[in-house]
């Protein structure tokens, strides 16, 4: 097991270059296996939820060449079951696609029950309701999902509720259900949007994906595609938050400014200087920042996933600010950990309260999940002196080489078995 050891304190400057989106590579593997011809993807981030995934692909029989770090080739002819568990498939949630993607592809499919970040109750139930509207039988039993269906059907789904998720999984398996399928109420997140086009890119007939209503027309067989992910937005507004929290000054490199609207609103709301350019984002935050009220929406609103990251700039801005959380009902996890380190927050419900401070002190902490983990990091390199974080296993799912390109803008961090931790302090740079 790794820990971080950060000595705090530096304002953080440089450029950093964007991976690959993480939550949009998920429901493109799963898709990529829904032909039979060879599907190449590029920009793949290399983070540990990807590399679970890919195992999950390769041990139900589909054949994954890793051509380099961020390149992938993928052909589903070779499958040859419908049965996806593994050791670690339990603790991903998006293994949750491969039923989507096998039930349109083969008419059947079991996948071990999904884990993921413990952030709330995280139900499946529109999932279900989706497959279901379209024809096929789901039970959960023995720790398994397993649909399967005689005879698909395109239909009309209305979502109870925005589902990201949902959106996704329903959009794979009605891909080649015949007939027209209409889903109401999509979540309209970049990677919905980009799991889209790359269907189409095979031969899906998918539109009015970004809006909120998603038409497919089922296709009888897609084809192969050479398919290039979108930037990070969570990665990237990780970055854009790290520079306000260490009045730092970061180029972000490879994003897509339009996807990072909400965050850069919130930034210049409270006293940053951003600036956009085509595919690359400034943020510099030369001084202190002010307060604010933040509360997390559904896209174009202000992301659930960067939630403790705004959080962690408030905590160090001059006054009072609130953080509503309406995703997800176990998010504040990390407060506890802010509070160690010197923040004074109170969570009532789901909102919590920030009296911004003006400095933070170095503590033993621990990552309650992964974009906690990448908020305490922020934390303690904003913070006097030393930190250590343990369960960065979190972190690693999520964000590649986060050590390495911290450093690359100045930061004193290093990973280091935990029992090494503490001998190890005096020779960060
Ligand atoms: C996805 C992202 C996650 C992000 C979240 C919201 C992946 C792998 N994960 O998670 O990083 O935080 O979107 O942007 O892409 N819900 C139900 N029933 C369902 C499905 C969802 O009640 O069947 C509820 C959830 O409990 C939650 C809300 O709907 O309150 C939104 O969840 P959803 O958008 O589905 O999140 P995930 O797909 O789990």
């Amino acid at each position: 097991m790794n820990q971080y050891v950060i000595q705090g304190g530096k304002a953080l400057a440089g450029e950093v270059t964007v991976g690959g989106a993480k939550n949009a590579a998920l429901g493109i593997l799963a898709a990529a296996i829904m032909t039979d011809d060879d599907v190449t993807i590029e920009n793949l981030p290399n983070v540990n939820d990807i590399n679970v995934l890919l195992e999950a692909i390769a041990g139900i029989g589909a054949t994954v060449k890793r051509i380099d770090a961020h390149t992938v080739c993928i052909s589903g002819r070779t499958i040859r079951s419908e049965t996806v568990d593994s050791e670690f498939i339990r603790k991903i949630r998006a293994s949750y696609y491969l039923l989507g993607a096998l039930l349109g592809k083969r008419g059947k499919a079991a996948v071990a029950m999904p884990g993921g970040c413990d952030i709330g109750a995280r139900p499946m139930d529109l999932h279900l309701k989706g497959f279901r509207a379209l024809g096929a039988e789901v039970v959960t039993e023995n720790g398994f999902i397993k649909a399967k269906a005689e005879e698909m059907r395109g239909t009309h789904i209305f979502l109870d509720l925005v589902s990201v998720g949902a959106t996704i999984n329903i959009m794979l398996a009605a891909a080649l259900t015949p007939g027209q399928t209409i889903i109401d109420n999509v979540a309209k997140e970049p990677h919905i949007v980009d799991v889209a086009n790359f269907l189409n890119s095979m031969g899906a007939n998918i539109k009015g994906a970004g809006t909120d209503v998603i038409r497919i027309r089922g296709v009888n067989r897609l084809h192969g595609s050479t398919y290039s992910i979108i930037p990070d937005q969570i990665e990237a507004g990780t970055f854009m938050c790290l520079a306000a929290a260490t009045k730092g000054d970061i180029l972000l490199k490879n994003v897509i400014p339009k996807h990072l609207e909400a965050i850069t609103a919130k930034l210049v709301e409270i006293g940053a200087e951003v600036r956009e350019n085509d595919d690359s984002v400034r943020v510099v935050a030369t001084k202190r920042l002010r307060s604010t009220q933040v509360k997390t929406r559904v896209y174009p609103g202000f992301p659930t996933d960067m939630q403790p990251q705004i959080a962690t700039v408030l905590t160090l801005s001059r006054g009072t600010s609130t953080v509503t959380e309406s995703i997800f009902e176990n998010r504040f996890r990390y407060v506890a950990e802010l509070v160690k380190m010197g923040a004074t927050i109170t969570v009532e419900g789901n909102v919590a309260v920030i009296e911004g401070v003006e400095r933070l002190q170095g503590a033993n902490l621990e990552a309650p999940d992964l974009r906690a983990g990448a908020a305490l990091t922020m934390a303690a390199l904003a913070a006097e002196g030393t930190t250590t974080i343990t369960q960065i296993e979190y972190i690693e799912r999520g964000y590649e080489d986060f050590e390495g390109k911290l450093r690359e803008l100045g930061a004193s961090i290093i990973k280091c078995p935990i029992n090494d931790g503490k001998s190890t302090i005096g020779g960060i740079a």
